[in-house]
C-alpha cells in the first residue's frame, strides 16, 4: 500500500500505540477521583498536557483537551460568542474547514453577522477586507493557519496585529499546520488555537484547544468541572496520553521528519509535473505546507482517478475527508477561482512520516499511467 492521504488522517505511531496500550492496561481510574488510582491518571494527563503545551510554546494550564479538532473549533467560536453576548459579529475566511464554516452558518442562523474574508488565486486571505470589516462589534476573528486541501499558509501574525489593534481576539484552526510547520502561540500572537491528535500520528477522537491565559471563554456543553470547566465529561484518558506522546515525538524528531518529507514531496511534485501533460497545481507556490500537493487534471473526474489508484492500493483524496462523499465540489477550489468542472477533477496527495522513497517511486509510475490511460480512454 502507498498511503498518500496524510491530511485526512495519519497512521498511529507504534510508539504512541505502545504507550496507550500500557496505559489502558494499568490505569482505569477516573482522574476526578481523589484517591491515588484517580490522581495517578490525572498526573499522566497533566504530563500529556505539558507535552502539547511545550510543542506550542504555551503553558500547561492553557491546554484544554477536547473530543476532536472539530470540537476544539466549536468550543473556540461558540465559547467566545457566549462570553461576549453583546457583540454580534464574527469574521472568518471563505476557505475554512467545515468545522469552522458550519459553525459560522450556525451563528448566521442565530442572528449573527458573519464576514467571510475572500481569498486570492493561491488561497491567501484579503487583509484589506479584514481591515475594512473589523469593528468594535466583532466578537472574534477565526482564520485557519494552513488549509487542509491546498496547504496555503495564512499570514496569521498580520491577522492578530490587525485584530488586536481593535481589541478583538483571534482563533486559528492549526489542525493541519501543527507538525508540518513551526507553530508557536506567542510568535503568532494568537488567543485560541485548535489541534487534533490524529493528524500528528496520535489517536482519533482527541483534540485540544489552546486558550491564552486571561481569555474570557465559556463552555458550550454543560456538566462537571473537567478541563477547567470548559469541556465537561469524563476525559478520554488513553487518547490524551496518546496525544501527549505524539507531541513528545514531534518535539524530538519533527524537524528531521519535515526535511525528509519535504524532499519526498518535492520529488513527487517534479515527477508528476514532468510526466503528465495537462496538470494544474492548486495552492501557493511558496507559502504552503510542502507535503500537500493538490492538482487538477482537466477533462477527468477525480473520483475515477481515485478509484483506479485505490485498486492498485495507492490512496489519495479528492478533498477534505469531511466533504468527500457528499457529492459537492470543493468550496476551497471554487474560492480560489477554479470552475466547478476543473474543481471536480482535483486530487490531493499528502505525505507523512511513514512514506518512503519506494512509495514515491511507485506513485511516479502508477499515477501518470492511470491519468494518461484515462485520458486515452476518454479520447477514444
Ligand atoms: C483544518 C482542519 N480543521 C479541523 C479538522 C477536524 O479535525 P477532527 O477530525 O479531529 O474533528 C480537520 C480534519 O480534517 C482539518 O483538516
Amino acid at each position: 500500500m502507498v498511503y498518500l492521504d496524510n491530511n485526512a488522517t495519519t497512521p498511529l505511531d507504534p510508539r504512541v500505540a505502545d504507550r496507550m496500550i500500557l496505559f489502558i492496561k494499568e490505569h482505569f481510574g477516573n482522574p476526578s477521583s481523589l484517591y491515588p488510582l484517580g490522581q495517578q491518571v490525572k498526573g499522566l494527563m497533566n504530563e500529556a498536557r505539558e507535552q502539547v503545551a511545550i510543542a506550542l510554546g504555551a503553558r500547561r494550564q492553557e491546554i484544554i483537551f477536547t473530543g476532536s479538532g472539530t470540537e476544539a473549533d466549536n468550543l473556540a467560536i461558540l465559547g467566545m460568542m457566549e462570553a461576549r453576548p453583546e457583540k454580534r459579529e464574527f469574521i472568518t475566511s471563505s476557505i475554512e474547514h467545515p468545522a469552522v464554516l458550519k459553525t459560522a452558518c450556525y451563528l448566521e442562523n442565530h442572528n449573527y453577522l458573519v464576514h467571510y474574508l475572500p481569498v486570492d488565486q493561491y488561497g491567501l486571505i484579503d487583509l484589506n477586507f479584514l481591515n475594512s470589516v473589523i469593528s468594535p462589534e466583532t466578537a472574534l476573528v477565526s482564520v485557519m493557519l494552513a488549509n487542509n486541501e491546498i496547504g496555503t499558509i495564512q499570514p496569521l501574525e498580520e491577522v492578530t496585529k490587525i485584530a488586536h489593534r481593535q481589541g478583538v481576539p483571534v482563533h486559528t484552526d492549526a489542525v493541519q499546520a501543527f507538525g508540518k510547520i513551526e507553530v508557536n502561540v506567542d510568535r503568532l500572537g494568537i488567543d485560541l488555537l485548535s489541534l487534533s491528535a490524529h493528524k500528528v500520528y496520535g489517536p482519533k477522537g482527541v483534540g485540544a484547544l489552546y486558550v491564552r491565559k486571561g481569555t474570557d471563554i465559556k463552555p458550550f456543553i454543560h456538566g462537571g468541572h473537567q478541563e477547567f470547566g470548559l469541556r465537561p465529561g469524563t476525559e478520554n484518558t488513553a487518547g490524551i496520553v496518546g496525544f501527549g506522546e505524539a507531541a513528545r515525538i514531534l518535539m524530538n524528531q519533527g524537524r528531521k521528519d519535515r526535511e525528509r518529507i519535504e524532499k519526498l514531496a518535492g520529488r513527487l511534485k517534479a515527477g508528476l509535473e514532468n510526466s503528465i501533460k495537462e496538470i494544474r497545481f492548486n495552492g501557493h507556490p511558496e507559502k504552503r505546507i510542502q507535503s500537500t500537493l493538490n492538482y487538477a487534471f482537466p477533462g477527468l473526474a477525480a473520483g475515477a482517478i481515485l478509484l483506479a489508484l485505490a485498486v492498485r492500493e495507492i490512496y489519495v483524496s479528492t478533498g477534505s475527508a469531511c466533504s468527500e462523499g457528499s457529492g459537492d465540489v470543493s468550496p476551497v477550489l471554487l474560492a480560489i477561482g477554479l470552475n466547478p468542472e476543473l474543481a471536480a477533477s482535483a486530487l490531493r496527495l499528502s505525505l507523512g512520516r511513514f512514506n518512503t522513497e519506494q512509495d514515491i517511486d511507485r506513485a511516479l509510475i502508477e499515477v501518470p499511467e492511470i491519468i494518461n490511460g484515462l485520458r486515452e480512454n476518454s479520447n477514444q
